[in-house]
């Protein structure tokens, strides 16, 4: 299974981690050491580990049933995506407003 390298950006610099195509935001993120909000247990519940991403928004698959769900619910802006729901499939770069 190919994996693809996901750029976290935050305020004291990149961190990267390798994921496997099909993992998602959320564990990218708790795998490199950076928190994420959350409080469901990354089911589509709480709203909280909003990304925004800043580049290869293409290589995140598109919403599935359970993101489309909470969007309707809270709204995205632009470029954001929910971590625990944006399953990667090619590298891509995302930051959070509290890294
Ligand atoms: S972790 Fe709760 S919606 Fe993503």
């Amino acid at each position: 299974m190919p994996s693809y390298r996901v750029t976290l950006r935050t305020s004291s610099g990149d961190r990267h981690f390798s994921l496997a195509a099909g993992g998602t935001l959320l564990r990218a993120a708790l795998r490199a050491g950076l928190p994420v909000a959350r409080s469901c247990r990354g089911v589509a519940v709480c709203a909280a580990c909003k990304m925004k991403v800043l580049d290869g928004t293409a290589n995140l698959a598109p919403p599935g049933p359970a993101e489309t769900a909470l969007y309707a619910r809270e709204p995205l802006r632009p470029n954001e995506r929910y971590a625990c729901q944006a399953r990667v499939h090619g590298p891509c770069t995302v930051t959070t407003t509290y890294w």
